[in-house]
C-alpha cells in the first residue's frame, strides 16, 4: 500500500514536472532560417585562454584540453567524480545460444555494495560465438530499457523510470508490450555477423529523467561516496559517468578488446557518449548520432534547439550554470566543437539527419569540422571539406567522418551499417 503510494505520487510528480517544462519551452520560438543566424564567434580550439598557440601535443594535453575540459565541467555539463567507488559485477544469466546460436547473450548487473540504496546498472550484452581472439564492442545507453531492444522474451524487464515516448510503459514502467519496441535501433544480429560484441543499458538505471530524477539516481544516492554534491554535475554527467562503469566491466573481461570499444549515442543519449568519451579516454572510438543542442551541434548558431529551449525542457540535463547563457550564447566560452575535440586523436563519427532540423545538421557538420586542426596536431586526418556532403554520402577519409542522412530524427540500420564500416576501416 505505501509502496504503490510512494509509485504513484512519484510518477505522477514526474508527469507533471515534463509536461509542464515542456509547454513551456513551447513558448520559446525556433529559428529555422539560415539567414536570421546571429553573428557568432567560435573559440580557437588551438588557441589557450592565456593567448598561447597550441602547436604540440604535448600543449594541446597538458595545457589546453585540461582548460577545455574545465570550461565544460563548469559552464555545461557538471563536474565528474574525482573518487572511485567499490563496484561489483555479478553475471546473471548466460545464454550460450542466442540469435540461432550465433551469439552468446549474458546479462550482468554492476552494483556499489558501499551504498545501500544506490541504484544498480543492468548490462545486457551480445558477444559472437566462434571469434578468434578479443572482439570489438559497440557500446551504448537505450531508452527504455534491455528488453526494448530485442524480441527474446527471457532478457530483463527494465525496472527503472523510463521517458513517456517509450511504448509499451504504464506511469513510465515498462511491461511485457515494450518488448521489442526499439528492436530496428538495435541491428545486434547484424553487428554480431560483423565480428562485434554489443553492450547496452538502461539510461534510466542511472537517473531517471526528469528534473528531480538526481533524487533516486547515482547523484542523489551517492553524493557522499563520490565526493560530489547533485548540483554539481548533470543528468548527462551521471548517465556517462555509467558508460565508464560499463567500460570497468569491459576492461575485465577477456573475451572483449578493451582498446577496440566504439561509444555511441543516439540523440539524448549521444550527448551523453560525447562527454564520457571526453571524461573518459579508455573509449576507442565516439559515434554522435543525431546529438543535436548540447552534443554535437553548434550553441552559438541558434538554430532549431537553442541553450533556453533545452534548459527549459529539461533543466537536469546541465549544470545551473549553462541556464545564464539562456539569452546569451555569445558570452559561452566554450562550443560544441571543442567537445568534439576532445575524442582527438580518437576516431570521431558525427551523424545527422536530413529532417532533422531541431538538431541543426549545419551545426553538426560545421562543429565536426571545426576539430581538423587538433586531429592534425596527432598527424591525423580531419573532414577536409568545407562544404556539407548530399545526403547519404558519408564525407571523411581520415579519422573523423560525417553523414546526414534522408529521413527523421532516429538511428537507423543505414546509420550502423556506416558506423560499421567506418570502424572495420580504422580497426582492421
Ligand atoms: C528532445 C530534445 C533533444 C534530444 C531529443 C532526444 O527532442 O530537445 O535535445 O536530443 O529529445 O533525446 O530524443
Amino acid at each position: 500500500m505505501k509502496k504503490s503510494f510512494f509509485y504513484s505520487s512519484f510518477f505522477i510528480k514526474a508527469f507533471l514536472l515534463t509536461v509542464g517544462h515542456r509547454l513551456l519551452a513551447q513558448t520559446i520560438p525556433v529559428n529555422y532560417d539560415e539567414v536570421a543566424i546571429p553573428a557568432y564567434t567560435l573559440p580557437d580550439p588551438l588557441t589557450a585562454l592565456n593567448g598561447k598557440k597550441i602547436s604540440n601535443i604535448n600543449d594541446w594535453q597538458n595545457l589546453r584540453r585540461p582548460e577545455i575540459m574545465q570550461l565544460f565541467a563548469e559552464h555545461v555539463y557538471g563536474k565528474m567524480p574525482a573518487k572511485t567507488v567499490a563496484t561489483h559485477f555479478e553475471t546473471t544469466s548466460t545464454t550460450p545460444n542466442a540469435l540461432n546460436g550465433l551469439a552468446t547473450r549474458q546479462e550482468i548487473t554492476i552494483s556499489f555494495p558501499e551504498v545501500s540504496n544506490a541504484p544498480r546498472i543492468y548490462v545486457l550484452v551480445y558477444l559472437p560465438n566462434g571469434a578468434v581472439g578479443k572482439v570489438p564492442a559497440f557500446l551504448g545507453l537505450n531508452f527504455c530499457g534491455n528488453q526494448c531492444i530485442s524480441p527474446d522474451s527471457t532478457i530483463r524487464l527494465s525496472g527503472s523510470y523510463a521517458p513517456d515516448f517509450c511504448r509499451g510503459f504504464v506511469k513510465n514502467q515498462a511491461t511485457e508490450a515494450s518488448r521489442a519496441s526499439q528492436a530496428d535501433r538495435w541491428p545486434v544480429e547484424m553487428l554480431i555477423k560483423q565480428g562485434f560484441a554489443v553492450a547496452t543499458a538502461h539510461y534510466g538505471d542511472l537517473e531517471p529523467d526528469f528534473s528531480e530524477g538526481w533524487k533516486t539516481g547515482i547523484r542523489g544516492t551517492m553524493a557522499e561516496e563520490l565526493g560530489l554534491q547533485p548540483a554539481e554535475w548533470s543528468a548527462i554527467g551521471a548517465w556517462a559517468w555509467g558508460l565508464s562503469r560499463i567500460m570497468d566491466w569491459i576492461v575485465q573481461t577477456p573475451a572483449l578488446n578493451a582498446k577496440e570499444v566504439a561509444l555511441v549515442g543516439h540523440s539524448r543519449l549521444g550527448k551523453a557518449a560525447l562527454w564520457a568519451g571526453a571524461t573518459d579516454q579508455r573509449f576507442g572510438m565516439v559515434i554522435s548520432n543525431n546529438s543535436g543542442e548540447g552534443g554535437a551541434a553548434l550553441a552559438k548558431r541558434e538554430f532549431g534547439e537553442t541553450v533556453k529551449h533545452i534548459n527549459t525542457t529539461f533543466p537536469h540535463w546541465f549544470v545551473e550554470k549553462f541556464k545564464t547563457y539562456n539569452q546569451n550564447t555569445a558570452a559561452l566560452p566554450v562550443d560544441q566543437h571543442l567537445l568534439l575535440s576532445l575524442i582527438a586523436p580518437r576516431p570521431l563519427y558525427v551523424a545527422s539527419a536530413q529532417d532533422d532540423r531541431w538538431a541543426d545538421p549545419k551545426g553538426e557538420f560545421l562543429a565536426t569540422q571545426a576539430t581538423a586542426p587538433v586531429y592534425e596536431l596527432y598527424g591525423k586526418t580531419g573532414l577536409k571539406t568545407s562544404e556539407m556532403p548530399p545526403v547519404d554520402q558519408p564525407t571523411g577519409n581520415g579519422s573523423v567522418r560525417y553523414h546526414i542522412r534522408t529521413g527523421k530524427h532516429d538511428i537507423t540500420r543505414y546509420d550502423w551499417e556506416q558506423y560499421v564500416q567506418f570502424v572495420k576501416e580504422l580497426w582492421p
